[in-house]
């Protein structure tokens, strides 16, 4: 039997930090409100577009993994914030790169993408179409922000992260996934203006209006993502109490409370991380897994259970067995270009070119 061990794993975070109280100079919002009822404390805003922190991201990973790009035979790229749509994103990726062996790809189910990927090219591998691949999560949500409304504004930022896969007949890597969607709600989430079919109704591209019911997506969020916990512990037949590290999506800290506490995980096993960066959408479960590991909370052959949910309302839960190897085997001193404007500065500008001065 062939399995997909994740072997290698790297990140790319924006430098520029915008604090809650950089939000308040603008929005009639304050520190007290957001950290209690998100856990965010402050978000990234890039200065370059994805296929920046996608290439830092995915040379990090390589190196990490000992592999040169030639030797990838696909890259699937997670997102819903592409820097163009044709073509697309891990075409790019794969000329940046030299992987010029690799099938390239795209995935967008929101906020879940770098999960659905994951699946994705899991699944290539165990069929025996691919040997190895390289597999993005990362959103420069921002970019698309309504950064006049204090509902969601407050919530997302930016990064990204990357795994590589390689085939091998250890069980390990994804042994389990169950995947979602709940589209009776996907009004509950929508981004007016990320879509080629405002382009007929005058509106400016990226220009956006969110509709977004924060405490339907809240609820359903917590069902989705404790339902497709327990299916897939169901799957392995085991128990939350061979679960030594939930890696969840990192939305709202109450969310991530409410989903360990159904799933029968106590908080000590989960790793959290969006009092740092808010919500990456696609980004999130792999920068926090990538953290996780540098931290050295992701012991040899440990057992990860990562949910997620997003847009669509799209949700999954993916449960992983980790390898021997817990280092990279290599790193690179591949970096983003240096910014030169404050996080403020750069929401400022992204909404003078949409004409609105805040
Ligand atoms: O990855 C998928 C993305 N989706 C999500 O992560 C959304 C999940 N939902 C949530 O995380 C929460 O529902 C929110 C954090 C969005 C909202 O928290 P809540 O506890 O559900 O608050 P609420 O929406 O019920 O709003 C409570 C109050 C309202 O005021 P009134 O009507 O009670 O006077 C809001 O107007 O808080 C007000 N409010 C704010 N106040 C200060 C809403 N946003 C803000 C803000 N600052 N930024």
């Amino acid at each position: 039997m062939t399995y997909a061990a994740i072997t290698g794993w790297g990140k790319s975070m924006p430098p520029a930090v915008l604090a809650n109280a950089d939000l308040a100079t603008f929005l009639d919002t304050n520190d007290e409100w957001i950290t209690s009822r998100t856990g965010i404390s402050e978000r990234r805003i890039s200065h370059v577009p994805l296929s920046e922190l996608a290439y830092v991201s995915a040379m990090r990973a390589l190196a990490a993994a000992g592999l040169n790009a030639s030797e990838l035979d696909l890259i699937v790229v997670g997102s819903c914030s592409y820097d163009d749509q044709v073509p697309n994103q891990a075409s790019g990726l794969q000329a940046r790169l030299g992987a010029r062996n690799a099938a390239s790809m795209d995935v967008n189910t929101a906020c879940t993408s770098f999960l659905y990927s994951l699946s994705c090219a899991n699944a290539f591998i165990r069929t025996g179409v691919v040997k190895r691949a390289l597999v993005i999560g990362g959103e420069i949500i921002t970019t698309f922000m309504d950064w006049q409304n204090r509902g969601v504004a407050v919530l997302f930022g930016d990064g990204c992260a990357a795994v590589v896969l390689e085939a091998t007949d250890r069980e390990e890597g994804l042994l389990a996934e169950k995947l979602g969607c709940d589209s009776d709600a996907r009004g509950t989430l929508v981004v007016e203006g990320m879509g080629a079919r405002y382009a007929n109704m005058g509106r400016m591209l990226g220009s956006t209006n969110w509709i977004f019911e924060g405490p339907e997506i809240f609820k359903r969020a917590v069902i989705g993502m404790s339902g497709a916990c327990a299916d897939v512990l169901a799957a392995r037949s085991i128990t939350a109490d061979d679960i030594d590290l939930v890696v969840p999506h990192q939305a709202n800290q109450r969310i991530i409370e409410a989903v360990a506490k159904r799933a029968g995980v106590p908080m000590d096993r989960g790793y959290v991380n969006v009092h740092r960066y808010g919500n990456m959408s696609a980004g999130t479960v792999p920068v926090a897994l990538v953290e996780a590991l540098d931290e050295g909370r992701v012991k040899p052959n440990a057992t990860l259970l990562m949910p997620a949910f997003g847009a669509g309302l799209t949700w999954c839960a993916h449960l992983v067995r980790w390898g021997e190897r817990v280092t990279p085997k290599d790193t690179t001193d591949v970096e983003l270009p240096p910014c030169d404007k404050t996080a403020l500065e750069l929401v400022r500008i992204a909404m003078r070119a949409k004409g609105i001065q805040l």
